[in-house]
């Protein structure tokens, strides 16, 4: 499910799902049971395939990132590896999904979705304290914004989003006006990659339960600054936006994992439209909706004619690039 190809099915299903959540209030009404979605989404397979893996046990516990090329079986990682907050919020939007769309797609409906995002979810609990995990934290927050979702009052679940929260406003920047991504030797380079509009929710989710304001301005000012620096008028996207951290200037802008530094590296492009939807559907801003329709309507455009992504291209074309992770 997490690799490469499936990274836009992934951020699709969670751009649906945030859409799903959140169209009640917006100021812009869609009629969702008005749409049509691709079958694929309400696949009878899934929840069998995260049902199976839930199934699988590790001591000390593990978490499916990838599979193997060849024979198709999950390769497994320890619980602080920046992916690991996946599978056990899948396992808790499983349940969402059932609500939302009567029983559709989530598989038997005994199956206790919620008890095993919850057990999935233990052994990721010490990472909001070891405090070495990075900007990765709005990643591995996911489960337990899930919980609080779910039960509000769950103290372990409140700790950790709080925990994780405020490790990544400790990352931010007023000069920059952003969270920071990587670590540098140089404390004056300051790369934010367009990956960490995905670390955003946990800001609101702690402000929903704490009311702290900061954090939302951190949230917002982050998306306004990689609105303009990370986000190209034709909608695609730059990996990373390097800033002066003295004077908060744009210096560089480049890639990391992608093809070449003006091309698209499509996982990015997908945290982008996830993301920017994310921030409209908690703060009702336009131009964050607009945002993320601009990148989507990229990312189906340039699409190669069998509609498998490649990891990257300068416009998605050539089918030629192996997947990286
Ligand atoms: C939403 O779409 C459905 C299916 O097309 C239709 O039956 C329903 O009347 C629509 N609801 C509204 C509020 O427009
Ligand atoms: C889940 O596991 C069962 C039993 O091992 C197997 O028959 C089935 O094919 C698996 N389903 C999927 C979707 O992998
Ligand atoms: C509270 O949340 C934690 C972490 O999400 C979870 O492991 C635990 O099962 C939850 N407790 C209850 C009583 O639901
Ligand atoms: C709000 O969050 C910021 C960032 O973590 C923190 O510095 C500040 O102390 C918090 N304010 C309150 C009232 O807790
Ligand atoms: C940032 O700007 C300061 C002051 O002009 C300069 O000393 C420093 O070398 C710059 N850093 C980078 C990474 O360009
Ligand atoms: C909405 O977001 C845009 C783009 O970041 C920003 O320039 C504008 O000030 C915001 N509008 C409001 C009402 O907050
Ligand atoms: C895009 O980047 C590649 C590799 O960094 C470079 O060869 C190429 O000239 C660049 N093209 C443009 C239009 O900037
Ligand atoms: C989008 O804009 C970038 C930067 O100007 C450019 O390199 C790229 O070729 C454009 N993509 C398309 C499909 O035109």
């Amino acid at each position: 499910m997490f690799s490469g190809e499936s990274t836009f099915l992934l951020a699709l299903l969670s751009f649906f799902a945030a859409l799903e959540q959140h169209v009640v209030g917006a100021e812009i009404t869609l009629n969702v049971s008005s749409l049509v979605w691709p079958p694929e989404l309400y696949s009878p397979v899934i929840p069998q395939k995260l049902l199976n893996t839930s199934s699988v046990q590790h001591t000390p516990a593990q978490y499916p990132q990838y599979t193997d090329r060849t024979i198709g079986k999950w390769k497994w990682f320890s619980s602080d590896l920046w992916t690991t907050g996946f599978f056990p919020a899948m396992l808790y939007e499983l349940n969402t999904r059932r609500q939302l769309c009567h029983g559709s797609g989530a598989g038997d409906a005994n199956t206790d979705w919620v008890g095993l995002g919850r057990s999935w979810s233990t052994a990721e609990l010490p990472l909001e304290v070891k405090n070495h995990v990075g900007h990765d934290v709005g990643f591995l927050s996911y489960p337990f914004v899930q919980e609080l979702l779910l039960n509000p009052t769950n103290e372990t679940a409140l700790e950790a989003v709080n925990a994780f929260a405020t490790d990544l406003a400790a990352r931010f920047s007023p000069t920059v006006g952003c969270t920071r991504s990587w670590d540098s030797p140089d404390p004056t380079l300051f790369r934010v990659i367009i990956d960490n509009m995905m670390n955003l929710e946990v800001l609101f989710s702690s402000y929903a339960r704490t009311g702290n304001k900061t954090l939302v301005d951190i949230a917002v000012s982050h998306a306004d600054r990689t609105l303009v620096n990370h986000v190209r008028p034709n909608g695609s996207s730059f990996h990373v936006v390097e800033y002066n951290a003295t004077t908060g200037e744009v210096i560089g802008r480049v890639t990391a994992q992608g093809y070449s530094d003006n091309s698209t590296w499509s996982r990015g492009q997908a945290w982008g439209i996830y993301g920017f939807a994310n921030m409209f559907a908690h703060t009702k801003n336009m131009s964050y909706l607009e945002t993320s329709r601009k990148m989507a309507t990229y990312f189906l455009d340039n699409l190669p004619l069998d509609s498998v992504v490649p990891w990257c291209g300068r416009y998605f074309t050539p089918l030629s690039f192996l997947m990286v992770s």
